[in-house]
Formats: structure tokens, C-alpha cells, sequence
């Protein structure tokens, strides 16, 4: 009975040791699991090297990966670039063991994962957003990426964004990385000052595409080489007098200013305001 009795203390006591090892192993994410939206699979590293490289990103950018996994590109992006970066990702276990790999890393000073659901965080101060997640989610994000301040770079890896076409595609052993930058809103009528002369001016926008036209009386003009990138503008036309006119310039909410120069030699400064 004596011997039952500590048989019985011993296999207790087994179980009550194994209980708190088990508890402590060490959380292993596995590809292909379940996500809130879209299932976890890592972008491969040549993949994830291309999308920061595709958007320049520097030590002055704060990049936020949309859905960050185990964290790789955000420790990438501190890492390799010296940027500051946040992940943001739903499944609190994954966002646990992504801030240990930041941690293990070496930069968590400068690299960060939070756990919360990409539809409902806000990241607006983001200089630069990545992403691998689907295409209906893209379009989904699309609004409020469109929103963000111009200039403000995109990545995706694999996904586009429907008819918002990219300004770069890359590719490689077979995976696609997508390029955007968040061009400013310049659509429609726009009063232009150059020095004593003043004209309506109007832009069709599709995204970053714009064209465009400028009155010269009943006339209107059609205008030649428009390109809008981020808060950077350039635009030419001819004028009455056969003297094409180039104009480049910045964007600031309703306003826009810059230089110009034309055929005949002169040159100067310019104003627009939104009317
Ligand atoms: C395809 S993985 C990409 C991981 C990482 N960005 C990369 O490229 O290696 C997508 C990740 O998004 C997470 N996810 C899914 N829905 C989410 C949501 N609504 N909010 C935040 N994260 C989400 C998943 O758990 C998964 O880790």
C-alpha cells in the first residue's frame, strides 16, 4: 500500500512539473495559420529587401508593415535601414513573438510590433506602408491610403491595387513587389498667376495620372506632359504666341507654387490657388 501511495505522489507530482514546462515552450508560428483577414506566410528576404529598397527608405522614414507577421520586415527596415518601423498584427501570440525577434534583433529602440487589426489603427504618420495581404484587402485599405499625406510610399508584395496602376513593378523568381506613392489631389479648377499674366487652369486626375487644359480666352489649350508624383508637379503648354511654357512646382493643400521657364529665354515664378 506504502509503495501505491508514493507511485501515486510521483506521477503527481510528474504532472505538476510537466504542467508549467509545457506552458513555457516556446510559441512556434506556423506557415500558413490562420490570420484575422489573410493567413500567415512570410515574404521571402530577397522580396522583403526589394520592397524597402523600391521606396528608398532611409533613417528619417517611419515605415509600417500592415499585418507583420513575425516582424521580419520591420526588423529589416530598422535594421538594414535604419528606420524606425512598426508592425502591426492581429494575432496577439504572433505580435508577441514578433517583438521578441525585434528584441533579439537588436532594435527594439527603433522597431516596434503592436497587436491590433489593421482596419481599425491609425497609420497616418506613416512615411512609408508595406503589405502582403490580398487583393480585396488592398482595395479595402485603398481609401484611407489614398488619404495619407502625398509623397507618403506604398509597397505590396504580390497584390496590386486594382486600378490604382503602380509606378513600379518588380519582379523575381517568379514574386511580384508593387510600388506607389500617394500622388496630392490637384483634380479640377485652378486659377495660375505667372507674374502679370493670370489663366484658368484645370486638371483631370485619375490617381497619379493627370492631363489637363489652360483658357486662353474660348480656347482651351491642351496640356503637354503633365506628371504628378506624390506633391511634385510638372505641366507644360503653348501659348498663343507658339511659346511653350514649363512649369514644375509643390503642391500644399489648395495651393501650389513653383518655377517655370519657356521657349524665348524667360523664366520665373508661379502661384495656382484651387478655386
Ligand atoms: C501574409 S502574412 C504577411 C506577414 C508579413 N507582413 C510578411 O510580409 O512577412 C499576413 C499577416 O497579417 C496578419 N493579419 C491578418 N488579418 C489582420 C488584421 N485585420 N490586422 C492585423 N493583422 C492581420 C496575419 O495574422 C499574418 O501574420
Amino acid at each position: 500500500m506504502k509503495f501505491l501511495v508514493r507511485i501515486i505522489t510521483l506521477l503527481a507530482a510528474s504532472v505538476l512539473f510537466a504542467l508549467p514546462a509545457a506552458a513555457q515552450k516556446p510559441y512556434e508560428p506556423q506557415v500558413g495559420q490562420a490570420g484575422k483577414d489573410v493567413i500567415w506566410v512570410p515574404t521571402p528576404d530577397e522580396v522583403v529587401e526589394r520592397m524597402l529598397r523600391m521606396a528608398q527608405v532611409t533613417p528619417n522614414d517611419y515605415v509600417v508593415d500592415l499585418g507583420a507577421g513575425d516582424g521580419k520586415i520591420a526588423i529589416a527596415a530598422a535594421k538594414k535601414f535604419g528606420a524606425r518601423a512598426l508592425g502591426i498584427e492581429y494575432n496577439p501570440e504572433m505580435a508577441k513573438h514578433a517583438q521578441g525577434n525585434v528584441e533579439k534583433a537588436g532594435v527594439a529602440g527603433r522597431a516596434r510590433i503592436v497587436q491590433g487589426d489593421i482596419f481599425v489603427s491609425d497609420f497616418s504618420q506613416a512615411t512609408v506602408i508595406t503589405m502582403y495581404l490580398l487583393p480585396a484587402l488592398n482595395l479595402k485599405l485603398r481609401p484611407q491610403i489614398l488619404s495619407m499625406r502625398p509623397g507618403t510610399r506604398v509597397t505590396s508584395h504580390s497584390f496590386t491595387m486594382e486600378d490604382w496602376e503602380p509606378d513600379e513593378t518588380s519582379s523575381m523568381d517568379g514574386r511580384r513587389a508593387y510600388f506607389w506613392v500617394v500622388p496630392a489631389n490637384v483634380n479640377g479648377n485652378w486659377t495660375l498667376e505667372t507674374g502679370a499674366e493670370r489663366h484658368e487652369l484645370n486638371f483631370e486626375q485619375k490617381f497619379q495620372k493627370i492631363d489637363g487644359s489652360i483658357a486662353f480666352g474660348a480656347m482651351q489649350a491642351g496640356l503637354r506632359d503633365a506628371r504628378l508624383r506624390g506633391f511634385a508637379i510638372s505641366f507644360a503648354y503653348v501659348d498663343n504666341n507658339g511659346v511653350r511654357r514649363d512649369f514644375s512646382g509643390r503642391i500644399t493643400g489648395g495651393r501650389m507654387e513653383g518655377s517655370f521657364r519657356a521657349d524665348n529665354g524667360s523664366e520665373g515664378r508661379w502661384t495656382a490657388a484651387k478655386k
